[in-house]
């Protein structure tokens, strides 16, 4: 097996563990920061290394559409070429494709759309998305999925949901290398029953991991969390599940209380970009004028680079000016306050004080 999960400890329902990859392992629970063009935006390898990201997502059909699957093989893999040495998560299109919203039309074959380049007609299918992600080599792919709008009615989700499991079985099928693992996507919306049918389908094809998609699409968090918990009860314990496109540090922590090992979201790059910083105690719009004579950091006690060198001020200044280098100290700050916040989360769970650091947390942290 290229992908092994090794369960440490468990927790008021939180795990952690070891993910064994062809480059390296990773601690759990984990958040992916998210470099879609095969790059975590505005920052290099290296200092995302030395922040503590041990992993990273990556997209299919961005990479697709652009470079093309072809020119990543020629350069030496996905990991050669963006010279990233850690593990690397590729999703498999299934989501992105499901986003263009008039532009797709999805077949029992496959899914064909038309390109947000230039708007040449494309078409991903199981077989499709299993070449592509094995061309790009990433140690984790990701199978073919449709990610159902909010809200879908039973029988479409139904419908979709026995579709994404078909889809599941060829992509596993198609899939063939000793040097990337396959992890499946559970779907089923937000209804129960289907959520319970999805995982059995599921799990009896016996995937490296399961996905859990289709949530975080415009459901409230109440919602989320039932769907979450009415999902992992049916996985098994000796693979890794993953949640996918949440990171938010609230759905961080209920996601890990009801089993989660890993996520991603391209959250804290995205708002980092627009002056929104991400604390213990909620967010900090630095670029807000309240922060003008602010000479303190952005979170007092954080050792990112940006906390340990620069003042609220002066990032509110680069806002102001449009200056390059604000985007990068905010996105800095962001990512290593998530994995450090992850970390800690997880030696909770090592040290059995989880509850405690699920109330404290809540404790501090104001939403919005
Ligand atoms: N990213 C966030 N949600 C999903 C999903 O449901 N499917 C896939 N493939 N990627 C996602
Ligand atoms: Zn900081």
């Amino acid at each position: 097996m290229v992908i092994t999960y090794e369960l440490q400890a468990e927790c008021d329902g939180a795990r952690a563990g070891l993910l064994r990859t062809p480059h390296g392992t990773f601690k759990t629970p984990m958040f992916m920061p998210v470099g879609t063009q095969a790059t975590v935006k505005t920052l290099t390898p290296e200092e995302l290394y030395d922040m503590g990201a041990q992993v990273i997502l990556s997209n299919t059909y961005h990479l697709f559409l652009r470079p093309g699957e072809d020119l990543v093989k020629e350069a030496g893999g996905l990991h050669r070429f963006m010279n990233w040495k850690q593990a690397i998560l590729t999703d498999s299109g299934g989501f992105q494709v499901f986003s263009l919203g008039q532009m797709r039309k999805i077949k029992e074959e496959g899914v064909t759309f038309r390109s947000h380049l230039d708007g040449s007609k494309k078409f991903l299918s199981p077989e499709v998305s299993m070449d592509i992600q094995m061309a790009l080599n990433s140690d984790i792919a990701m199978a073919f999925d449709e990610c159902i709008p909010y809200p879908s009615d039973y029988e479409y989700t139904l419908l979709s949901t026995e579709r994404t499991s078909r889809w599941a079985r060829r992509c596993l099928d198609h899939h063939h290398t000793d040097t990337q693992g396959l992890f499946g996507i559970v779907q089923g919306g937000m209804y129960k029953d289907l959520r319970k049918k999805s995982c059995e389908d599921l799990v009896d094809m016996d995937f490296d991991g399961y996905g859990i998609g289709g949530l975080s699409v415009g459901e409230s968090k109440d919602i989320m969390y039932d769907v979450l918990d009415n999902t992992t009860q049916y996985l098994p314990e000796n693979k890794a599940r993953y949640l996918m496109g949440v990171g938010t540090p609230d759905c961080l922590v209920e996601g890990v209380a009801r089993g989660v090992d890993m996520f991603d979201c391209v959250f804290p790059t995205r708002v980092a970009r627009n002056g929104m910083a991400m604390t213990h105690t909620g967010r900090l719009t630095v670029k807000n004028a309240t922060y003008a004579r602010d000479f303190r950091p952005i979170e007092e006690g954080c050792q990112c680079y940006t906390c340990r060198n620069y003042t609220r001020a002066y990032i509110r200044h680069l806002f102001k000016a449009e200056e390059l280098l604000a985007y990068r100290l905010v996105s800095i700050h962001n990512l290593y306050f998530l994995l450090s916040f992850m970390r800690d989360m997880r030696q909770s769970i090592l040290n059995g004080t989880f509850r405690e650091f699920r109330q404290d947390f809540w404790k501090r942290y104001q939403d919005a």
